[in-house]
């Protein structure tokens, strides 16, 4: 799998360092082309002479090089490769990566990229354990940044603990079933829908729900980790956008609908937004006064995303997923959705109060269709995502590649 592939390796500071030039070895083995870029600290621990004996390519270490920007600027080098390795990931780069810092090649490339990037973090137990690095690990995580490592053991500096670089078998295994992974849904193209929408009442007032955009926000990133170019249309959050995908920000139900009907056609299209059901039927362009007796706000019904994709015609995705987040009869209601919403699978998710799903971080769902039901066990949103990008992939294995996708 790692045949053919370019992969951008960044060796930052650490005393693991030395361990890539043996992962370098590994993935040249395996037919993979090795870029590395070598920070200032990194270069304190392996030469650029090796690095670049064993890559056989010039290795990039110094932003403001004339040369190397005229040869191959920083963004070239980084949306030329097809995964981008950071191996060691340092403290520091972590930090730098988490915040969007760019203050030396390793940093902008990794700022300036479209790739995917998988971290190997090397560092002391108490580093990594302090709650500033597991909070910079979440971000990436939750930006799709994949990990491998770190292990527990004895450290160079006489501490136990995580903290040792993983091993270069086990990071060429994780480049192995990223490009595996990659694979499955390549030459795909799926949209996603997430968030709340905000309905305008005038220009400072709106409607809204407490929808956090998490479950449809992980869904859009496990469909792009599986190789499908996805386009996200979501509502106001909280939350970064996913790394890989494109992302459309919108407010109302009508701009989402807008946006979805112009990112067709797709070959998979789930509906995770929670839109709102109504909106104010007369928009006030100035800010309503209070003159005393509070405002009526006439309410008209917004157009349903999900049953107008399950509508498109010849435009119709083939698959088009739906969500149902009910609080009682959670089968039944679901699976007359099925039905009134002519869509093929629904998600049904149980969020009465009490589950902590609506705006948390676990959800159980069951998915239902034509077949029947396939009770999941409660997951965390990102688990639920991977499987259902998973099913999502064996229903597509075999079908024809949709419209335009490459
Ligand atoms: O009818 P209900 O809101 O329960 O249906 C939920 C499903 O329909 C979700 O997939 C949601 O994203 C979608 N939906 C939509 N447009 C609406 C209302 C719901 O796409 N206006």
């Amino acid at each position: 799998m790692i045949a053919g592939k370019r992969v951008l390796l960044v060796i930052s500071g650490g005393i693991a360092a030395y361990k890539s030039l043996e992962l370098i070895r590994r993935v040249r083995e395996r037919g993979g082309d090795v870029r590395c870029i070598l920070t200032s600290g990194g270069a304190e621990f392996v030469t650029p002479l090796s690095v670049a004996a064993l890559s056989e390519n010039k290795v990039y270490g110094d932003l403001f090089s004339l040369t190397d920007e005229a040869e191959m600027g920083h963004i070239r080098l980084s949306r030329e490769a097809d995964l981008l390795v950071v191996a060691p990931a340092s403290a520091d780069l972590m930090a730098k990566m988490a915040t969007g810092r760019a203050d030396d090649l390793a940093s902008t490339a990794l700022l300036a990229t479209d790739k995917r990037v998988l971290i190997a973090p090397a560092m002391n137990v108490r580093m990594w354990e302090h709650p500033a690095t597991q909070a910079n690990l979440a971000t990436l995580r939750a930006q799709g940044v994949l990990t491998v490592g770190p292990n527990a053991g004895d450290m160079a500096c006489g501490e136990y603990g995580p903290g040792r670089m993983a091993e270069p078998a086990e990071i060429l295994a994780a480049i192995d079933s990223f490009f595996a992974a990659g694979a499955r849904l390549s030459g795909r193209r799926a949209l996603v829908t997430s968030g709340p929408t905000y309905e305008a009442i005038d220009p400072v007032r709106y409607l809204a729900n407490r929808s956090s955009g998490r479950q449809g926000h992980a869904i859009a990133l496990a469909l792009s980790r599986l190789g499908a170019e996805t386009t996200l249309v979501t509502g106001p959050t909280r939350l970064a956008d996913p790394a890989g995908v494109d992302v459309v920000h919108i407010e109302s139900a009508e701009e989402m609908l807008a946006a979805c009907r112009t990112a067709l056609p797709a070959d998979v299209a789930v509906c995770a937004a929670a839109v709102a059901d109504w909106r104010v039927a007369k928009t006030s362009g100035q800010k309503l006064k209070k003159n005393g007796t509070a405002p009526k706000l006439a309410l008209t019904t917004n157009p349903d995303i999900l049953a107008n994709l399950a509508a498109a015609g010849n435009s119709r995705p083939r698959l088009v997923v739906g969500f149902a987040a009910e609080t009682e009869n959670l089968i039944a209601h679901a699976t007359a959705k099925l039905t009134s919403k002519g869509c093929d699978w629904i998600v049904a998710n149980d969020v009465s109060p009490g589950t902590g799903t609506f705006g948390g971080e676990e959800n159980s769902v069951h998915v239902i269709d034509a077949a029947g039901v396939d009770s999941w066990p409660r997951l965390s949103k990102d688990d639920v995502a991977a499987r259902l990008a998973a099913r999502i992939a064996d229903h597509l294995a075999g079908a024809s590649v949709t419209g335009s996708a490459s």
